[in-house]
């Protein structure tokens, strides 16, 4: 396992529309170790392999209250089935985003299904922070950052924000 640079905007990667994956094999899995490791050390909660410069539609995620054990979900092909009318907002961030933090307005529950792990496929309905989790990270698959939700001064705010960040630092 190995920890990966994670790219921030306004990097062109991150609007790339990623490709499905064949097959999980043990390649798939080496990548989600990798993806849950940098997720790990960040530290953040959902992590799309776009985010680390693999435009494949791979996404892990670890939603369990800080204190708990680990409880890490892993998702190959992920697609939206489903969602109810109802919708809830949410106050979201982004690792590709760092230290901007903003609403944004989605479903309450959709029902997804994706590949797991071993590659077996699971259906099920996702609610709560689930549901915004895993919609959040199915956007990067398609290139899409939860600022992109916002207005357009707001997103050019959070750009702005990081590129300077990214200046300080580097000065
Ligand atoms: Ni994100």
């Amino acid at each position: 396992m190995a920890i990966r640079p994670i790219l921030t905007v306004p990097d062109p990667i991150l609007k790339q529309v990623s490709k499905p994956v064949a097959a999980v094999t043990d390649e798939t899995r080496a990548l989600m170790d990798d993806m849950l490791e940098t997720m790990y050390a960040a530290p953040g909660i959902g992590l799309a392999a776009v985010q680390i410069g693999e435009p494949v539609r791979v996404i892990v995620m670890d939603i369990s209250p800080e204190d708990g054990p680990r409880a890490p979900r892993y998702f190959v092909n992920p697609e939206i089935l489903e969602t109810v009318d109802e919708t809830q907002p949410y106050e979201e961030g982004c690792l590709s985003v760092p230290d901007y933090y903003d609403t944004v307005e989605r479903p309450a529950k959709a029902k997804i299904r994706y590949l797991d792990y071993n590659g077996r496929e699971v259906v099920e309905w996702a609610e709560g922070m689930y549901a915004v989790c895993i919609q959040h990270e199915m956007d990067h698959l398609d290139g899409t950052l939860f600022i992109d939700h916002l207005s357009r001064l707001k997103r050019q705010f959070a750009i702005n924000k990081v590129k300077k960040a990214r200046r300080a630092a580097a000065a």
